[in-house]
């Protein structure tokens, strides 16, 4: 079987081509690498021992995408590529309509072209906003707080209309809350270009000393420290569920949304503390003020997935946090050579 796999240099793109390829899945990877490197799936290839092909391709170019369905006979995709800064769509809103709304249109033309109809779209929890009860169901109210969030709305509804449109479509919309962790090799993980955004990346950077000192945003929350709660999950957990969404494709038709969360909430002094009993490591950090469109708390209820992917997250916070030290880790003796 043969899985396309759009933004598969990426961080969760990259590490569900392990999964897929240890569970022995032909994998065809389309990514234009800008948010990644073509030495990740070089490093994928070492760590399975197998290989793929990469086409560096935007998703834009209808063109060059349709070719890669004539080269190879594909069954599904699974749809990672996209932007996905909140602050940058914030400044930039029509580049991130325009990228990742016609990204998935041309995707799934091209794949009703060529009569493949099953798709495993990269959803979020940022899809819920800032969420009225935790733990957040699939049927909690759908509502964005920035222009990036608004782009999964949207593709969600679109997806929806494609499947309503002919039972021959099987679609499922994975909502990922917070994606951290690394491959325990070491050689793949988390690579923001500039000052990271999240707080996992942000935290390994001042480990290794590329940053000063943490800002917490925000101790005032009405949360147990004042913090701000998150379902932080292992991403090898997350590449997981693709592999059993996939599989429940075959037996499905139409699209299902489902939460991929642990079901388990910590704050960000708690991913601090974690983080330093892993690295053994302390992290300078300070209190800044709030960041706008913080949600205070929230995780997800995962039962949905459980009940009918099977699917269940299994690594705790200490192992996300001793698997990005790793990673990072690595990258910074890479840097340094
Ligand atoms: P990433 O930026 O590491 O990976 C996305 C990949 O898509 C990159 O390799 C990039 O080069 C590629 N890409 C971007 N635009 C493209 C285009 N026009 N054509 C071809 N390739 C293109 O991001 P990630 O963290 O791996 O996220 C993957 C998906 O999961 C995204 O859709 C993201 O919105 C979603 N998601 C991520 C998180 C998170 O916290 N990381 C949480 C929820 C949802
Ligand atoms: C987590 C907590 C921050 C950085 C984002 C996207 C969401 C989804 C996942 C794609 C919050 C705090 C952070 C820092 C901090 N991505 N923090 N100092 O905001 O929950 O979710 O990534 O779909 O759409 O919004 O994750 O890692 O940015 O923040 O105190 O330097 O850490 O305030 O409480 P978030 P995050």
């Amino acid at each position: 079987m043969s899985i396309l796999v759009t933004g598969g240099a990426g961080y969760i793109g990259s590490h569900t081509c392990v999964e897929l390829l240890n569970a022995g899945f032909d994998v065809v990877v389309v990514d234009n690498l800008t948010n990644s490197r073509e030495i990740t799936l070089k490093e994928v290839e070492s760590i399975t021992n197998k290989n793929l092909t990469l086409y560096s391709v935007d998703l834009l170019d209808s063109e060059s995408l349709h070719k890669v369905f004539e080269n190879h006979t594909i069954d599904a995709v699974i749809h990672f590529a996209g932007l996905k800064a909140v602050g940058e769509s914030v400044e930039k809103p029509l580049y991130y309509y325009e990228t990742n709304l016609r990204t998935t249109i041309n995707l799934c033309k091209v794949m009703e072209a060529h009569h493949v109809h099953k798709l495993v779209f990269s959803s979020s929890a940022t899809v819920y906003g800032i969420p009225e009860q935790v733990p957040v169901l699939e049927t909690a109210p759908i509502q964005a707080t920035n222009p990036y969030g608004r782009t999964k709305i949207m593709i969600e509804d679109i997806l929806r209309d494609v499947a309503a449109a002919s039972d021959k479509w099987s679609i499922s919309l994975l909502r990922y809350f917070n994606p951290i962790g690394a491959h325990k090799s070491g050689r793949i993980g988390e690579e923001p270009s500039g000052i990271p955004n999240n707080l996992m990346p942000y935290i390994t950077q001042v480990a290794v000393g590329i940053r000063d000192e943490l800002s917490v945003f925000g101790d005032d929350y009405p949360t147990e420290d004042g913090t701000c709660v998150r379902d932080y999950i292992h991403v090898v957990d997350l590449a997981l569920g693709h592999l059993k969404a996939l599989e429940k494709l075959d037996s499905s038709s139409g699209t299902q949304a489902y939460n991929l969360g642990t079901g388990n909430g910590y704050s960000v002094f708690q991913v601090i503390s974690a983080f330093e009993e892993a690295s053994g490591k302390t992290i300078p950090k300070k209190v800044a003020p709030r960041r706008a469109g913080d949600a205070p708390v929230t995780y997800a209820d995962a039962t949905k997935a459980e009940q009918d992917l099977g699917w269940k997250a299994e690594r705790g916070l200490l192992e996300m946090c001793e698997d990005s030290w790793r990673w990072q880790s690595h990258r910074s003796k890479q840097n340094a050579k």
